[in-house]
């Protein structure tokens, strides 16, 4: 309560509201797809933002569109994989504007991911996916933990799917990835909840972006339309008010949860 006070007192407004101004926020897999939007909206809502993606073309031209539009964000070139690549991201925000106070653990291997029986899974490809989606959202986590403790407040926000409570077949190494992300969202928030940082993870459904993604048929996406309560498919920017909420102080009695946001596909 004294942490969400402190905010109405500086901003004037309800001490309840997703207010994420002056917060700086790190958007790993920014440069396209969701991470982009969130990227976006995090500006717009007022907060400085570190455009992270292994893409760095893709990184430097959203940080430009937000700096187009008034916003304030650097972009950088990281590998989640790599820790000395996290260091480094957590460096750049850090050098830019001088806090962290938010990580959205967004990069994954998606998109790219064709779907198939396990047994014809390539044990490479089954590596670079734990790597990436699980590995790297530890690693984002353990480059930017030292500033939030030091500031005694910080929001981790890591990205799962809905996929794992549906069961998705012929997709297994993702789905086992995204699991692993509940599981970590858990562990990690009892750890870390003494230090006023909190651990959320969101399940989004079905996203259309702009991305192309070869493994989304048009009969998946009305399996997917059928399940949901809300009859539309879903947009990046239907991910954002929960997004805000949870990098914000709005959120303070919240940790370790996982929260679909799917129309209603799911009832976790
Ligand atoms: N789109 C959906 O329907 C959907 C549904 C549920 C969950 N998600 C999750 O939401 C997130 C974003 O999805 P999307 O649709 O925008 O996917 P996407 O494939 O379009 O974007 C992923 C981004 O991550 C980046 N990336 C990949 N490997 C990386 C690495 N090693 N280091 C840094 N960046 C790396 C890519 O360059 C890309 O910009 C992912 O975590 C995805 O699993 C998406």
């Amino acid at each position: 309560m004294a942490e969400q006070a402190e905010t109405t007192a500086a901003s004037g407004g309800s001490a309840f509201a997703a207010d994420v101004r002056g917060r700086c926020a790190i958007v790993t897999g920014a440069g396209q797809g969701i991470g982009r939007i969130y990227a976006l909206e995090f500006a717009r809502a007022g907060a400085s933002v570190l455009v992270s993606d292994l893409d760095g073309d893709n990184a430097e031209s959203v940080a430009s569109e937000i700096a187009s539009e008034g916003g304030r964000a650097v972009a950088a070139t990281a590998d989640v994989a790599d820790p000395e690549s996290t260091a480094a991201m957590a460096a750049a925000a850090l050098d830019a504007f001088g806090r962290i106070d938010v990580l959205i653990n967004n990069a994954a291997i998606f998109t790219p991911l064709g779907r198939c029986g396990f047994e014809d899974i390539a044990l490479d490809e089954w590596e670079a996916v734990m790597r990436v989606n699980v590995t790297g959202s530890m690693l984002c986590a353990r480059a930017v933990l030292p500033v939030m403790r030091a500031a005694r407040w910080g929001r981790i926000v890591n990205i799962s799917s809905s996929t794992v409570p549906l069961g998705l077949p012929y997709f297994l190494h993702y789905v086992t990835s995204k699991a692993a992300v509940i599981g970590m969202t858990r562990a990690m928030a009892r750890e870390l909840g003494g230090d006023g940082i909190t651990v959320n993870a969101i399940l989004p459904g079905l996203i259309e972006t702009e991305v192309d993604n070869p493994g989304r048929t048009d009969a998946l996406r009305q399996k997917v339309l059928d399940m949901q309560c809300i009859k539309f498919l879903g947009e990046p920017v239907n991910l954002v008010g929960m997004i805000l909420f949870l990098a914000s102080p709005a959120s303070g009695y919240l940790t370790g949860q996982s929260i679909a946001v799917d129309g209603g596909a799911v009832h976790l």
